[in-house]
């Protein structure tokens, strides 16, 4: 599949084409965007908004929000018909994913985002718009929708992931990053050698490039790579000043520095995905900032978190979905029909696995791995197993097979210590790190399998032939 926009600028003019795309000048970063932000993540297939003209910058200094929040959008992002379905969406998206041969990024030395390159005593975050996106935020987040740009200090693994940058002063921002995360990995390691850790964070970079950065893209795989192959051309890169990073050429804005070992400074609290201001304030390492890169009249990418669903869980529940019912065949778990990440869930909590049973302990074994496998270890919290006549991603569907096949003495299994951290709203502070998993096994005991009572309710063809027949009755007239 190849996509047909050069980067978010051309992405931007094509959704205004298509009708999706909302222009609005003189609007506060104070509070403002924040509550416009959140009007537009709980409505569906709500459009992107671009605000231009905000108080306090420079006429075209702009920022876009919901980007990808709607199935039109992102089917363009990934290059797919604007019309597709849910099913084919999905589908087309684990092709294109089966497909993947990393495709290495092509250095040049010139591009758009050389066009303002301001060093050392140049630098000034505040130049770029940073909203207070939630009420009780503790300061302007200036990367929500931002790629953060690690190495590996012991290889080339170059890994590019969504981790939230709070602005501290002029120069210095704070990065937040779970444990276990791959950026994660990268820092600790230059930490654990008392090295600064390089980094670079675009704050406006292309669609794709953005929706990989937030998925889990098997460690050591470079995103860059990763979606490359994904779109059918490389990304084109240029060398960092300062940590030699990559950076793409077309990005809107980067910033380019160093977090330092034993350097912390307080950041948060910040409304999280799980629809809390869970992690509170913590000591966080800090970046300081030696170089920005920005494009004229750039265009800053947000993507604050809300209670769920927001955008990222309107994107993730198709794409962690197909991710998760991957991740499941690989283990090698047959007969697999579906998977579900549910948005109430933030795609994470909450996720249902439908398999048709083949042989004693297949839906324990597909519940366990679907728990623990990298789509679904980080923050899980319940997953169901259901026959392969449920509808994982119909929770009427799915609660009912809970209410009426599983038998709590004999369907229930808890995984202790698990991989958590400090954004569970569940775990009390000085506790986080760790919680456990509920598997919940709603499907049909597979001891009397045949015994099991019969379901009342048409099969599909018959229903779709009382539709088809007296379907009238429900449009009225
Ligand atoms: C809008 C948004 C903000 C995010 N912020 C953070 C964050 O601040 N820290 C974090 O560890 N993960 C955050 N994530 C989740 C990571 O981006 C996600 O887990 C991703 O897979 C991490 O990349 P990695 O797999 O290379 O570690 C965020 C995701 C989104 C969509």
């Amino acid at each position: 599949m190849t996509t047909t926009y050069r980067d978010l600028r051309d992405w931007l003019l094509m959704v205004d084409e298509m009708g999706e795309l909302r222009h609005l000048n003189n609007v506060g970063w104070q509070e403002d965007m924040g509550r416009i932000a959140e009007m537009l993540a709980h409505t569906d297939e709500a459009p992107a908004v671009l605000f231009d003209n905000i108080p306090d910058y420079p006429p075209g200094y702009r920022l876009l929000i919901h980007g990808n929040g709607a199935r039109r959008r992102l089917a363009f992002t990934l290059g797919l018909p604007t019309d597709i379905g849910r099913e084919a969406l999905m589908t087309r998206f684990l092709d294109m994913v089966n497909a993947i041969q990393p495709l290495p990024v092509e250095e040049v030395t010139s591009g758009p985002i050389l066009e303002n390159v301001l060093t050392e005593d140049e630098v000034n975050l505040w130049q770029f718009p940073a909203p207070k996106w939630h009420q009780e935020d503790g300061g302007r987040y200036l990367g929500t929708g931002c790629l953060d740009i690690t190495k590996d200090p012991d290889s080339d693994w170059v890994n590019i992931g969504t981790y939230r940058i709070m602005i501290h002063d002029e120069k210095r921002a704070g990065f937040y990053i779970s444990p276990g995360k791959h950026g994660r990995l990268h820092r600790d390691k230059y930490f654990a050698r008392n090295e600064p850790c390089p980094v670079v964070v675009v704050v406006g970079g292309d669609p794709l490039l953005f929706i990989a950065s937030t998925l889990e893209v098997p460690l050591g795989v470079s995103e860059y790579e990763w979606a490359g192959s994904l779109r059918g051309r490389p990304y084109q890169v240029i060398r960092g000043r300062y940590t030699g990073l990559p950076i793409p050429a077309d990005a809107e804005v980067a910033l380019e520095g160093f977090a330092y070992p034993n350097e912390t400074l307080l950041e948060g609290p910040f409304g999280e995905w799980t629809g809390y201001y869970a992690s509170a304030s913590r000591q966080e390492p800090v970046i300081h900032v030696k170089a920005v890169y920005h494009r004229n009249d750039p265009i800053v990418l947000g993507c604050p978190p809300q209670k769920p669903p927001y955008e990222a869980h309107r994107y993730r529940v198709y794409l962690r979905s197909a991710l998760l019912r991957r991740a499941l065949e690989q283990a090698g778990v047959p007969d697999v029909v579906g998977a579900w990440c549910h948005e109430a869930g933030g795609c994470r909590l909450l996720n249902v696995v439908a398999i048709k049973q083949r042989y004693p302990g297949h839906a324990r074994q597909a519940g366990h791995i679907a728990s623990q496998c990298r789509v679904g270890a980080y923050l899980g919290r319940i997953v169901i197993v259901v026959d392969e006549d449920i509808d994982p991603s119909d929770l009427n569907d799915v609660m009912w097979a809970v209410c009426t096949r599983s038998d709590p003495s004999r369907s229930l299994d808890i995984i202790n210590r698990a991989w958590s951290g400090p954004l569970d709203p569940a775990i009390r502070p000085g506790d986080k790190g760790f919680n456990s998993r509920l598997i919940i096994d709603a499907c049909k005991p597979w001891e009397w399998l045949e015994e099991f009572p019969p379901a009342i309710g048409p099969s599909p063809e018959y229903r779709r032939e009382t539709r088809d027949k007296w379907g009238w009755i429900l449009r009225g007239g």
